[in-house]
């Protein structure tokens, strides 16, 4: 693998390959030797962020590589260097990868394209965010031992979320049945999964229910019943079925799409997936490092 710039192209046995890279690291400690030893990576966020930046960081640190960090607030942005030079002038210190998050769809290959290096894309626009969907999924498997013929559905925002975008290629691919829930507004176009028309239908037979947050900054706006019609509370959630589990991606607007009794209940593996964000994030640096020449 020379960049993870998007998930459309992986197939089955390539996603497994990452996730059990994952599964080893996370279940051993192993830290696949000092994979990134002498390989700078360069995390360049236009976007805030709290655990993918800080997960990425952590997880080239434990591979023994070195790492610098670009925040859009405090750079030289704001003295008007354009994005393009921003990011040739991160490149020319000479970092191999580059983990890009940016509000625009497509950013992180057009930086590939400028640079030649190595990227990762952390998040872009509304489109994909590839470590995500993978971190989920290794945080299935540990979870529930597998993802094969789990029905998975994905709730609220879905149409301005990259984490959706990303969940759309892997999880059916790794055998998940996944159905989307929510406002019409914030439902995608022509994606042939199922749609649930309320969220109690698929709340008594869903494995996982996976909650999004309004992506208020793509100007997504929920109306004042949202929580109401389209939130897990604990109502709800004491309809789920009693092995099934609450995801997140996080950052949670509590009291929008998720009420504090389910975001913080025995259900939910909202923690486990930060947690899993870790060990995941070195199974793809340490797929790249292989792949530089
Ligand atoms: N899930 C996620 O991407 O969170 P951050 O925005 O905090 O990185």
């Amino acid at each position: 693998m020379k960049s993870l710039v998007t998930t459309s192209h992986l197939s089955r046995q390539e996603l497994e390959g990452l996730i059990d890279r994952a599964l080893r690291i996370a279940a051993s400690g192993e830290v696949e030797g000092q994979a990134l030893k002498g390989i700078a990576v360069a995390t360049l966020f236009f976007e805030p962020s709290t655990r993918t930046r800080l997960s990425f960081e952590l997880a080239a640190t434990r591979l023994g590589g070195d790492v610098v960090s670009f925040e859009l607030a405090g750079s030289s942005a704001a003295k008007g260097e354009s994005e393009r030079d921003t990011v040739l002038t991160v490149a020319a210190m000479g970092p191999e990868i580059l983990v890009v998050r940016h509000s625009t769809d497509g950013f992180p290959a057009v930086v590939q394209e400028w640079t030649g290096r190595a990227v990762v894309n952390a998040g872009d626009g509304s489109r994909e965010h590839p470590t995500q969907a993978l971190l989920d999924a290794v945080t299935l498997v540990r979870k529930l031992g597998g993802i094969d013929g789990l029905t998975i559905a994905i709730v609220g925002d879905i149409a301005h979320s990259r984490v959706a975008g990303s969940l759309m290629n892997v999880m059916p691919r790794l055998g998940a049945q996944l159905v989307l829930a929510g406002p019409e507004p914030f439902l995608p176009r022509g994606h042939g999964f199922g749609v649930a028309s309320d969220l109690d239908e698929v709340v008594a037979v869903a494995d996982v229910i996976y909650l999004l947050r309004v992506q208020r900054e793509r100007g997504a706006k929920e109306g004042e019943d949202y929580h109401r019609l389209w939130g897990l509370d604990a109502r709800r959630a004491a309809k789920m079925r009693t092995d099934a589990v609450i995801m997140h991606p996080g950052p949670m607007n509590r009291g929008v799409e998720i009420s504090d009794e389910a975001a913080d209940g025995p259900r939910s593996l909202i923690l486990d997936q930060v947690a899993n964000g870790v060990p995941t994030r070195m199974a793809v640096l340490a797929a790249l490092a292989e792949s530089l020449s």
